[in-house]
């Protein structure tokens, strides 16, 4: 059996490996390594993909919000609401560029945005919904949209996780995550499902003002070179990595069928498990599973799986081990007591493209013997 990882990036790339050396390989002949044609083709297939008007590439996920967040021109100290179950990196770009971040509960079967919880957070400060699409799949966008419209706030997707999954509106219209905001930022980060050989990120959106505002802010504050219009930043994704993402991008929902195949074993097998709750379907939304965490019933009982798979060659992550309110460098006096429930309980299993039964039996038996040996 090949050795389980958590994600096998290696043998990924040695199916793409012909496509993906020749992308490369081009790059190299032209030597077009900044702002190269590869960058500005893939900005319009991306901005295709999402049937979008825009989509500027940037230095990596972080940038991107960092960007989105400039861009709004959003009065100093206004606040953005945005889970305290996720990844740290809008908490920590609205600390950096002046605004405040207000934590909402999660639901604890999706693990995503509880808007009936953001909703009570909104004040006349308030500037910014940003729901995460965690761990692959859409916000409840129907209700975010309505919520916004009515405060007139502004949406920003965080589709880190997410890009490819399909969002289906309470009237059967179907959108791509990332185009249903005014503003979405991903990132291309190694591990991501469109993910590049170093760092990259974009910004998605259909707003002409916040396009060519992202595009200044990415790029020195300049249209026009050596003439700085607004404070920006140097953020590039660079033409080595669009090339790359070019290759990948077309495989895309590929890749994500792939995940939710191995998704669904896991389900299978896992699902009649009593100590172990299986990640529940959003309820407009595809999965694309960047992770599969699955719910464990007590905090002791995760660290006693997890150590076990660790002795048996089986990887696990805890996404995330603290609400971001309680991390030193944003602490918040305040209790999410879905996102403590998780905190304190959830973990993901190996999950990417690649993985074949072989590896997904083993890691299912090596669950099952664990829980069959704490009866
Ligand atoms: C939800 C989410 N937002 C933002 C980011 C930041 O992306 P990057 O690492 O490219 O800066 C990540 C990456 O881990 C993420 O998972």
């Amino acid at each position: 059996m090949r050795s389980v990882k958590m994600l096998d990036l290696y043998a990924q790339y040695l199916r793409l490996k012909d496509e993906i050396d020749a992308a490369m390989a081009a790059v190299l002949e032209r030597t077009d390594f900044i702002g190269g044609q590869d960058v500005k083709d893939f900005e319009k297939e991306l901005a295709a993909y999402h049937e979008s008007a825009h989509a500027i590439a940037c230095g990596n996920g972080t940038d991107a919000i960092q960007i989105a967040l400039m861009a709004m021109d959003l009065p100093p100290g206004s606040e953005v609401i945005t889970p305290g179950f996720s990844y740290a990196a809008i908490a920590e770009m609205c600390y950096l560029t002046g605004l405040k971040p207000v934590f909402c509960d999660v639901d604890p079967h999706t693990y995503l945005i509880n808007v009936e919880d953001a909703e009570k957070r909104i004040t006349s400060n308030t500037g910014v919904l940003a729901p995460v699409h965690l761990f692959g799949q859409n916000a409840p966008m129907d209700s975010i949209l309505a919520l916004a419209q009515k405060h007139n706030l502004y949406v920003l997707e965080d589709n880190a996780q997410a890009i490819g999954s399909v969002y289906t509106f309470a009237d059967g219209k179907k959108a791509k995550s990332g185009s249903m905001g005014h503003v979405s930022t991903t990132s291309f980060f190694p591990s991501k499902n469109l993910g590049c050989y170093g760092d990259g990120g974009a910004i998605v959106t259909n707003d002409e003002n916040l396009a060519k505002r992202c595009k200044m802010i990415a790029n020195h504050g300049q249209s026009v070179k050596y003439h700085h219009e607004v404070i920006g930043m140097n953020s590039r994704l660079d033409t080595l990595q669009a090339a790359i993402l070019r290759v990948k991008l077309r495989k895309l929902d590929g890749f994500a069928s792939e995940r939710q195949t191995a998704a669904a074993y896991y389900d299978r097998e896992l699902g009649s498990i009593p100590q172990i709750q299986i990640p529940a379907r959003a309820e407009n939304s595809t999965h694309v599973f960047h992770q599969y965490c699955m719910v464990l019933e007590t905090p002791e009982m995760r660290s006693g799986l997890q150590e076990y798979l660790k002795n048996n060659g089986i990887p696990s992550m805890i996404y995330y081990p603290l609400p971001l309110y309680k991390q030193a460098a944003y602490r918040q006096d305040i209790n999410l007591p879905v996102t403590e429930h998780l905190c304190d309980r959830i973990m993901a299993l190996p999950m990417g493209t690649d993985m074949d039964n072989e590896q997904l039996e083993y890691i299912i038996s090596t669950i099952k013997h664990y829980f069959s040996t704490q009866a």
